[in-house]
Formats: C-alpha cells, sequence, structure tokens
C-alpha cells in the first residue's frame, strides 16, 4: 500500500505588521475591542505588487530547503487560494514557473476559501495514494488585504496576508491518517464577495461581506463535529492528539472546539493574535511555526482542521 507522509513545512509572511493600534488610526475600532472579539493583535499586509504567488513561492522555497529537495523533482503543485493572482492562469502554474520547475508536473488551484488547505492537503494525500504522484507541494497562500471594505470595521480587522505549505511524499507508512471533508452550499450568503467580471467591470461588491455571528455560530458546531468524525474513524479521542492545528480565524472559534474535544489551550497551536485570520493559508502557517519552534515533533498524532465560505470544512488526522 502507498500512503503520503509530510516531508518539511515552509511559511512566509509579508514584512509589514499592521497592529490593531494602526487600524485604529484609519478605522473607528480599538486594540481592545478587536483582542477581546477575535483573539487577533496583528496581522502582516502584503507590499505593493507583491501577489499569492509570491508569498506561495518564498514558502515553498523553504520547505524545499528544509527537505533537501530539488523543486524539479516534484510532480504535482496545488495551491489552496482565494486571491489568486489573475483569473487565470492558476497561482499554481505561477508558482511551478518561479520556482523554475521545468519537468512539466500536474499543477492547479483549490477553491475552498478558508477550508482551501485541508480539501488541497486531501487531494494532494489521495493522488499520492492512487499513485498518480510521489512528492506534491501543497499551499495555502492569501493576499486578503485587498480584499477588505475599509467601511465595515465588522471584517477589516479580522483578516491578514500570508502562505504556508508542506511537502507530502509516497511513503510506506501512513503520515496523513485520514481527512473528512463536507460542504453546504444553503450557507453561502454568510459569508461572500460576490463581485465577479462582466464586459471588463466588476459587477457586484468585489470586497468581504460576512454575518458575523451567524458564522462563529456554525463555526463552532461543524469544527467539533467534524474533529470528532475524523478522531472517531481512527478510534481515537482527543486524549490520543499531541496538538490540534485549527484554522485561525478567532480565538475564542478556537477555544470552543478545543473545550469540545476536551482538549487543553496548551495542545493547541494558535497563531491567530501574530496572523490575523490568513484564509487558506492560516493552518499550514500555524503548523510550520510549531515545527520550527520544536513543538511538534516527528511521530507526534496532530489533527488539523479548517472552515470557510461555502460554507465548506474538514479536517485532517496526522502522524508527523
Ligand atoms: C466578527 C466578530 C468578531 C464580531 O463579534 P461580535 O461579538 O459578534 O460583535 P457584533 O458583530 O455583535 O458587534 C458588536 C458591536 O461591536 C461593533 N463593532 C463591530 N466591529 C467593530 C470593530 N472593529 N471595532 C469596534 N466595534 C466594532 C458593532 O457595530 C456592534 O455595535 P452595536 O452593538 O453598537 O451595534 C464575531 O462575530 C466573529 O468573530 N465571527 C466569526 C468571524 C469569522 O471567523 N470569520 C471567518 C470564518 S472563516
Amino acid at each position: 500500500m502507498t500512503f503520503s507522509r509530510i516531508a518539511a513545512t515552509g511559511s512566509y509572511l509579508p514584512e509589514r505588521v499592521v497592529t490593531n493600534h494602526d487600524l485604529a488610526e484609519r478605522v473607528d475600532t480599538s486594540d481592545e475591542w478587536i483582542v477581546t472579539r477575535s483573539g487577533i493583535s496583528q496581522r502582516h499586509f502584503a507590499a505593493d505588487g507583491e501577489r499569492s504567488s509570491d508569498l506561495a513561492t518564498a514558502a515553498a522555497r523553504r520547505a524545499l530547503d528544509a527537505a533537501g529537495w530539488d523543486a524539479d523533482s516534484l510532480d504535482l503543485i496545488v495551491v489552496a487560494t482565494t486571491t489568486p493572482d489573475m483569473a487565470f492562469p492558476s497561482t499554481a502554474c505561477m508558482v511551478q514557473a518561479k520556482l523554475g520547475v521545468t519537468n512539466r508536473c500536474a499543477a492547479f488551484d483549490v477553491q475552498a476559501v478558508c477550508s482551501g488547505f485541508v480539501y488541497a492537503l486531501a487531494s494532494a494525500d489521495a493522488m499520492i495514494r492512487t499513485g498518480v504522484a510521489k512528492r506534491a507541494l501543497v499551499i495555502g497562500a492569501e493576499t486578503l488585504s485587498r480584499m477588505l471594505d475599509w467601511t465595515d470595521r465588522g471584517t477589516c480587522v479580522l483578516f491578514g496576508d500570508g502562505a504556508g505549505c508542506v511537502l507530502l511524499e509516497a511513503a510506506t507508512e501512513p503520515g496523513i491518517l485520514g481527512c473528512h471533508l463536507h460542504a453546504d452550499g444553503r450557507h453561502l450568503d454568510m459569508l461572500k464577495a460576490p463581485g465577479v467580471l462582466v464586459g471588463g467591470k466588476i459587477d457586484g461588491n468585489p470586497f468581504i461581506e460576512m454575518d458575523g455571528g451567524a458564522v462563529f455560530k456554525f463555526a463552532v458546531e461543524v469544527l467539533a463535529e467534524t474533529a470528532l468524525e475524523t478522531l472517531q474513524a481512527h478510534d481515537m479521542t482527543g486524549a490520543d492528539l499531541d496538538w490540534l492545528v485549527p484554522h485561525q480565524a478567532n480565538i475564542r472559534i478556537i477555544q470552543a472546539t478545543a473545550k469540545r474535544l476536551h482538549l487543553p489551550m496548551e495542545r493547541v497551536v494558535t497563531t491567530v493574535a501574530q496572523h490575523g485570520n490568513t484564509s487558506a493559508a492560516s493552518i499550514p502557517l500555524a503548523f510550520d511555526v510549531a515545527v520550527r519552534d520544536g513543538r511538534i515533533q516527528r511521530g507526534q498524532t496532530v489533527l488539523m482542521e479548517g472552515i470557510g465560505a461555502g460554507f465548506a470544512w474538514g479536517s485532517a488526522l496526522v502522524r508527523y
């Protein structure tokens, strides 16, 4: 049997740090309000001209360095993003070019908003297990700062830019133990950016619109549900987990999920205070931070879980 395992991780954050105090100079808000409601203290914003593919490529280079792999040894590149460089081609093809990959390996984007990384990981894992690929680069990369409505203080304070990735390789022992993915399109109005290009002009609001309270309630409910579903499929409970690496949207959502799994916060990786919500990038970013600072160790059991607009959500159980 062939399985996939994580060979290495990488991440990248743009240089520019924007604190809550910086935002308060531009928007009617306060550090106290943002920290209390979301747990966010600061976020990173991409520089003018810095695209999602630039962030993704920088994260990928760090992972390739950590693994000691040549970029041309990849045979699959998957990028989860809601903020592609262009309508087309895919951001994955841009990353392929920027990494100097000339071997014509497969490359495509996944759009599942903030749950995009879990969807991308599940897709790459399935492709490795079925022999389609042997070495995959799976990235979450976002420049959401470009989609913020600065007249909507309920959303513009929550998001940030960044990229994170993992390198997956074929293995005889499972590293990715299992994934569960879900979506329910009936909730599409809870969180969306409806604007589209029609005849060269944007038709509809191109910025993020959100019913924060409804998103909060839905996220708490289904994140615990999918986490338990994945644990139960492997005869595990929260007690068997070394780490939970959740999507970093809001510290209160993370705390509520941990509580339902009976998991102390000491075993939950949180980066929401420093990164804000980086959408598809948040899980691999947090994972990489915890690998590099020595918290996540080889052989440990880690549950990743994410949720985003659609609504789409899912979880992945990993032996690192
Ligand atoms: C957005 C969120 C932080 C708002 O928190 P909340 O406790 O629900 O706050 P409310 O929206 O009820 O707003 C409460 C008050 O704060 C005000 N407010 C909203 N944003 C504010 C801001 N940035 N600064 C100061 N006040 C703000 C509101 O206008 C409202 O004032 P009012 O009572 O006078 O009308 C919260 O709902 C949330 O985190 N939801 C989930 C969002 C999320 O994770 N999305 C991504 C999913 S992938």
